[in-house]
């Protein structure tokens, strides 16, 4: 890793989030950064890292590629780069969603290395998981190397199987919205209780906060965790029940088939453009 060069295309939310995980575990001068954006460069250059509007410069001394554009900017950034990819033959490791491997390497064409990652936005604050699918040109090396970039801003877990990377975008690459929500409902449930609407919106948040980091620390055993707080006959017993008698379980699962199905579908509709 110390001796990879890093390069990240697109420096915004996550290509961001990236450089500055990496900024505090390798020499800032290993890594190169490129964005159409003066205002995003800026922010790059304020962690001590070089950033230009020149995509190719920072192709050209890349061992490991990270592309950090919006899944709709991938074909358009791959025909532009793809000649200095075949010349330098970095490990390309994109982040967008639903964009498949096989599709990334057509478009870069020469049988690149390819590293899918599917983080999510936790990863901003260094609390992210990634999912990671690697093709068959990947070596053992390469394929180290992109969990470490990944594992600066996020727990890193890998998938064998690339359609597998729908379902993982559907749980952990959409899930933050689905924790969002839930604070949101809670709010607004204490607030109809009567609670002054800012208090019921810091409960909220304390209590996800405090649960999370419990999860956190105890990972698979959110059940145990749940009736351990759950006292026969109490308060926390009712509620559980009327969520669960309200399909809770049932509805999660078909708002991931939902998430999921959109994943592919972006896949398929990009890819094929
Ligand atoms: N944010 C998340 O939490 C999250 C989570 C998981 C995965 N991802 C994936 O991460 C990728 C980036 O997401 P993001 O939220 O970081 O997007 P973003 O904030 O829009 O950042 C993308 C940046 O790349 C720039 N860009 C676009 N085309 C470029 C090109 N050809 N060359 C150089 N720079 C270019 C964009 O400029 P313009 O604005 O002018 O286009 C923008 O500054 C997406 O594919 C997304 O699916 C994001």
């Amino acid at each position: 890793m110390q001796n990879f060069s890093i390069g990240i295309i697109g420096a915004g939310h996550m290509g961001l989030a990236l450089a500055s995980g990496l900024a505090s575990r390798m020499a800032p001068d290993r890594i190169a950064v490129s964005d159409p954006h003066a205002d995003k460069r800026q922010r790059v250059h304020d962690l001590g890292i070089s950033a230009m509007a020149d995509n190719d410069s920072v192709v050209a001394r890349a061992d490991l590629l990270v592309l950090a554009v919006k899944p709709q900017a991938m074909r358009d950034l791959c025909a532009a780069i793809a000649p200095r990819v075949r010349e330098r033959r970095p490990l390309v490791v994109s982040v967008a969603a639903g964009i498949r491997g096989a599709d990334i390497a057509r478009w870069l064409e020469g049988g690149p290395a390819i590293i899918r990652a599917m983080p999510n936005t936790p990863a901003l604050i260094n609390a992210g998981v990634s999912v990671l699918w690697a093709n068959d040109e990947a070596t053992p090396t390469q394929r180290e190397a992109a969990a470490t970039v990944l594992g600066a801003v996020s727990q890193v877990f890998w998938l064998a199987d690339e359609a597998l990377m729908d379902a993982a975008t559907a749980i952990s690459g959409s899930g933050p919205a689905y924790f969002f929500l839930m604070v949101e409902a809670l709010a607004a449930a204490g607030a109809m209780l009567g609670l002054p609407p800012d208090l019921s919106a810091a409960l909220a948040a304390g209590t996800a906060a405090g649960a999370g980091r419990m999860v956190h620390d105890h990972p698979g055993e959110a059940a145990l965790l749940r009736a351990r707080v759950t006292s026969p006959g109490g308060t926390t017993e009712r509620a559980i029940k009327s969520l669960l008698g309200e399909g809770f379980m049932e509805m999660f699962g078909r708002a991931a088939q939902a998430a999921c199905d959109r994943s592919r579908e972006l896949g398929e509709q990009l890819g094929a453009a």
